[in-house]
């Protein structure tokens, strides 16, 4: 059913002759407005996750006007209402204990404002789902405007990516290979413009999967923050979500089972960061669909990789992917693996998007039958350890380290992690496993990236740059390395992991998607009986509610009241 200004949601609030109405239409003229500014237009909510601590968002502090100058331009009433912005270079443990927080906040600012559509400015990490998963679940029509990568990094003429070059580098400094006045021009020269990370790491690949679900307009997640390209499509976005609302374009038209199967795939053919997994359950679930791990797993299978950009490529960044054809070009070579018939935010199925879609550097965007890697992205392993199953990046790992077996070095923290592994007397040998737990979402609390542990100082002298790391933790989509992450459960609320003893022997098969130690059943049970619950980290407040209603990493991490099928929603709010 088509809107009209009698039924648009706003006219709730300002349309009635009552005192309440009158209320709204007085304070709307208070900010300056005159009632036909707004009286029987749409009004859109510009969700802004800008904030002084998120360098990655620091243009959308004006971004946002060109929003609202497309909003005004359609006939619409744009009201911009910061969210929170989840900095994912400052906020500690993790912006994932906050996730679900902005998620909540989303929803609940769509459903207590007098609006009518939603624009959703996001793309530093966790933001992207935050702000996808409550939008989905307050279900006013929304389009998705992502923040964009940021422009190459740059030392000494060498192209630096986010995050992958920071830790290598890192490690070429602790093996002493770097000055300390060579480590500042690194610093200075891997983040040079706002913007997320401009590796395929959790933001750019995030912002690919919100374009795959259909979110975005065409091409959007791609854009560099500093092209002005991606200042014309702000206003687009604007104009465009006008459009929506008359429409009644609502997310539940667009994220069906097959946008969720072409956001998988799409995910895939990046070679998505670690993270999209947990974010990706978390999302399809609040759209109603059941993506499971083994789904992810088969995706992973049989999915080749073409986006050859770092980390899992060895050369390119998202500026060389923006210039190669972007996502649409993408998604155009990964055509044959994709439902063409979704409808997108744009109105337009998918495949009417991507006519005409052009790849101009095959080596950037690789096809079908020369991909970077075929297949590999993620695999999903199960066994004695993680019953409900663990992710690896096996294309990001020595592949020496795909079947291995070695004994267990365990950590039962970050800190006792931390102060051990520069120890120049640590007992350990590249064929050791390192373990972290108490590290997952009631642990943590919050899931940080701790999964990939540092490689131990000895190992790293003797020349070592991988070995297998196996932990309830994330890791930074930017990390590489032999990670098991995401064990689940999780060791906290005594999932296998909490009986692992150092010197136990772990075994990975990758082949065979196993991961085990080899510890008789008899004495796994022993341990357990001897096992108790360690106290949740919080006993008030945020973080108590967080351990409370936490669901495990493979069903998404969300909070189980905040899940679809917890029970209804609350009704319109009586005004
Ligand atoms: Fe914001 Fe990487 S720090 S995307
Ligand atoms: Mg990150």
């Amino acid at each position: 059913m088509k809107k009209t200004p009698e039924t648009l949601r706003s006219a709730r609030w300002f349309a009635p002759d009552d005192l309440r109405s009158s209320g709204h239409r007085s304070r709307t003229m208070q900010m300056g407005y005159a009632a036909e500014e707004w009286s029987g237009k749409p009004v859109i909510a510009i969700l802004n996750t800008w904030s002084d601590a998120n360098p990655c968002h620091a243009h959308f502090k004006h971004r946002v006007e060109d929003v609202k100058r497309g909003v005004l331009q359609a006939g619409g009433f744009p009201l911009e209402l910061p969210a929170l912005s989840l900095s994912e270079s400052y906020v500690k443990p993790t912006t994932m204990l906050y996730r679900n927080m902005l998620a909540m906040e989303v929803e609940e600012l769509l459903r207590s404002h007098p609006v009518d559509g939603a624009v959703l400015m996001g793309g530093c990490d966790k933001t992207t789902p935050g702000l996808v998963m409550g939008a989905v679940s307050a279900g006013l029509p929304m389009v998705y405007l992502p923040a964009g990568p940021m422009l190459r990094g740059n030392y000494r003429g060498k192209a630096l990516g986010s995050g992958s070059d920071a830790w290598k580098f890192w490690d070429e400094r602790r093996a002493g290979n770097l000055s300390t006045d060579e480590w500042v021009e690194v610093e200075a020269g891997i983040a040079r413009s706002y913007g997320h990370c401009m590796t395929m790491g959790t933001a750019s690949t995030m912002t690919a999967i919100a374009e795959a679900l259909g979110l975005t307009l065409p091409g959007a997640s791609s854009i560099p923050a500093a092209d002005s390209n991606h200042i014309r499509m702000s206003s687009a976005v604007g104009r465009r979500i006008i459009d929506m609302v008359w429409e009644d374009l609502v997310p539940s038209k667009i994220l069906t089972d097959a946008a969720v199967g072409n956001a998988v795939a799409v995910a895939m053919a990046t070679g998505c960061s670690t993270n999209a997994i947990v974010h990706l359950v978390a999302m399809a679930r609040r759209a109603g669909v059941d993506l499971t791990m083994d789904d992810l797993d088969r995706a992973g299978r049989t999915t080749p990789v073409l986006a050859n950009i770092r980390p899992t490529g060895d050369t390119y960044l998202m500026e060389d992917f923006y210039y190669a054809g972007g996502l649409r070009a993408l998604m155009a070579k990964l055509s044959p693996r994709l439902d063409l018939s979704v409808l997108t935010v744009s109105g337009q199925t998918l495949g009417e998007t991507l006519e005409g879609a052009k790849c101009f550097n095959d080596d950037v965007i690789r096809s079908l039958d020369n991909p970077v890697f075929q297949e590999g992205s993620l695999a999903v392993v199960k066994g004695n350890l993680a019953p409900t199953g663990a992710v690896i990046k096996p294309a990001a790992c020595d592949p020496r380290l795909h079947q291995h077996q070695g004994p267990a070095l365990v950590f039962d923290s970050y800190p006792e992690m931390k102060a051990a592994i520069d120890d120049e007397n640590l007992d350990v040998t590249p064929d050791h496993v390192l373990v972290l737990r108490g590290a997952g979402p009631q642990g943590g609390p919050g899931m940080p990236e701790w999964g990939m542990l540092p490689m131990p100082k000895v190992l790293l002298k003797k020349g070592y740059r991988d070995m297998l790391r196996l932990s309830d933790a994330r890791m930074s989509g930017t990390s590489y390395g032999a990670c098991v992450l995401h064990v689940s459960p999780e060791s906290h609320v005594g999932g296998p992991l909490a009986l692992l003893k150092t010197g136990d022997i772990v075994r990975l098969d990758l082949k065979a998607r196993r991961i085990d130690m080899l510890v008789d059943d008899g004495e796994i049970e022993r341990r357990r009986s001897e096992w108790r619950k360690p106290a949740d980290k919080a006993g008030r407040g945020y973080g108590w509610m967080f351990a409370k209603h936490v669901r495990q990493a493979d069903t998404g991490a969300d909070f189980d009241f905040l899940e679809t099928r917890f029970g209804p929603s609350a009704p319109e709010p009586d005004i």
